[in-house]
């Protein structure tokens, strides 16, 4: 059996805890208890379900800032952004603690007499949720929120990198009063989880999965979803677009660009993918996007900078993968150097101890165009890339042509070329005349094409992912009426004109 340690990415020698990986047969175990304990939940009156939320929302908001501060060390954000990240866990029970008292259903008209149509949200049963670790906290709480307000019960696999926020994240919904089966935490591997996953479907112990990482990974979940005949949430990769056209406010796009790129040290799935700047200001504005890159603070999340550590070596690792890209047609920007920061390969004005840590040199490439290999690639990291387009039309193209459609962002002061872009991009998200990333925690959150199946969390969206609609009709009239043959007919005259 293999131990799970978590190190803190700005000082590696801060392990923060060390435990061993569940077993894909503990998995299975605990899915057998967390399937044993859902009816009584879903029995439990959706409103005392809203309360436990709201417990869950109080606690959270109590533990805020010791919460951010295990976010900051065990994942690397910025301490504002781990602020922010924790704000949106309670912004999620905020709006989940009044759904206990509404998950609406409706009464729908019939077609005949005497009888009466109704639909109900019905729980989906048991879910499995799979996160990553650049969210160890807000990203789950939009599965794990839904899931238990409306009646199901969890079994929680975070990211190997963040069992800690994990572990914190559990203690409390478990304070808030939901039962110990109901939300089961373990900390595993992706390959056991997988193997477990599997089992579990076989065995119908799981009746959902909701995943947010890689593509790659999502599609092997959605396959092996499929095979039992359901569909996971699938919440994955971006490429995310941000359109400049030659009317914007330029003070603006420097401002987005600098966080949508390089907040998180570029670990969102909804950071800035390629700057594709309008022709006409290309060169002036790239070199501004240029040297405020270069000049940014870089280093210790606890002070104020522009970007932290990346979560672990692994996601350095994957950053290094994808320098190796660049090509010669095109030019690096942002830092006095690339890849790693260390002593020898130093970056300017850096806070702290780079080699006590895992930290990478913002890196923005010039001159990308549609056939290279970084225009399609997510980086997920402190990478960006700006090309350089001609018309609205073509910023559509190059804003779709590579298959991912999470988020996108086109900053412009005309009405006209904004809703050409937002008819035209396959993105599930647009942001205009903002970042990509950041986004309100009720509003859908999802992707298409290599971003997602088309799921959506968030808000009200998200409750199609947790219940499944069950009609009902009622026919009181003593009688069997046919639905499409007893149905009632009024005489008419189709022949009818008014006289000229
Ligand atoms: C993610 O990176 O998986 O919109 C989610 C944002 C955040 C969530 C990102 N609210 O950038």
């Amino acid at each position: 059996m293999s131990n799970i340690v978590s190190k803190n990415p700005t000082n590696l020698s801060d392990v923060i805890v060390e435990l061993p990986a569940a077993t894909s047969d503990e998995i299975v175990a605990a899915a057998k208890r967390a399937k044993a304990a859902q009816k009584a939940w879903a029995a439990m009156p959706a409103p005392a379900r809203g309360r436990v939320i709201a417990n869950v929302g109080r606690l959270v908001e109590a533990n805020k800032e010791s919460l951010a501060k295990l976010v900051t060390r065990e994942m690397g954000k910025v301490y504002a952004e781990a602020l922010g990240e924790v704000q949106e866990v309670i912004d999620t029970c905020d709006f989940f603690l009044g759904e206990g008292r509404r998950m609406y259903g409706q009464t729908v008209p019939s077609e005949m007499p005497n009888k009466n149509l109704f639909t109900f949200r019905m729980p989906v049963g048991s879910t499995l949720i799979i996160t990553a670790g650049n969210f160890p906290a807000a990203v789950p709480s939009w599965y794990i929120v839904p899931a238990l307000l409306t009646g199901n019960s969890v079994i929680w696999k975070p990211a190997e990198f963040t069992p800690a926020v994990a572990n914190a994240l559990t203690a409390i919904f478990h304070a808030g009063g939901v039962p110990k089966d109901i939300l089961i935490t373990l900390v595993a591997e992706g390959a056991t989880t997988f193997e477990a996953m599997d089992k579990c479907l076989s065995l119908g112990l799981i009746n959902k999965v909701g995943f947010t990482g890689s593509t790659e990974v999502g599609r092997k979940i959605g396959a092996k979803t499929g095979e039992y005949i359901q569909s996971a949430c699938l919440e994955l990769g971006g490429k995310n677009p941000m359109v400049v056209m030659p009317d914007a406010n330029l003070d603006l796009v420097l401002e987005g660009a600098l966080f949508a790129g390089f907040g998180t040290a570029g670990q969102r799935c909804t950071s800035l993918g390629t700057l594709w700047l309008h022709e006409s200001i290309y060169d002036a504005f790239l070199a501004r996007y240029a040297e405020t890159v270069a000049n940014a603070k870089v280093g210790d999340p606890m002070k104020d900078v522009l970007f932290g550590p990346m979560i672990s070596e692994k996601y350095l690792e994957n950053h290094l993968k994808n320098l190796a890209m660049i090509q010669k047609h095109h030019t690096v920007l942002g830092s006095t150097g690339v890849g790693r920061i260390t002593k020898e390969n130093p970056r300017a004005g850096f806070v702290g101890d780079p080699e006590a840590g895992v930290f990478a040199h913002p890196t923005i490439v010039a001159g990308i165009t549609k056939d290279d290999e970084l225009y399609a690639t997510e980086t997920f990291g402190p990478l960006v890339t700006v090309g350089k387009f001609k018309t609205i039309e073509e910023a559509i193209e190059l804003s779709n042509g590579h298959g991912y459609g999470l988020s996108c962002a086109i900053y412009s002061s005309d009405p006209k070329t904004i809703w050409t872009y937002r008819e035209g991009v396959s993105a599930g998200m647009m942001s205009v005349n903002n970042s990509t990333s950041g986004a309100e925690a009720h509003l859908p959150f999802g992707g298409n094409g290599k971003s997602g199946n088309g799921s959506r969390q968030s808000g009200v969206w998200v409750l199609d992912q947790f219940t499944r609609w069950q009609s009902l009709n009622w026919d009181w009239s003593g009688k069997l009426q046919k639905a499409q043959m007893d149905t009632v007919e009024v005489a008419h005259n189709p022949n009818f004109r008014i006289a000229e």
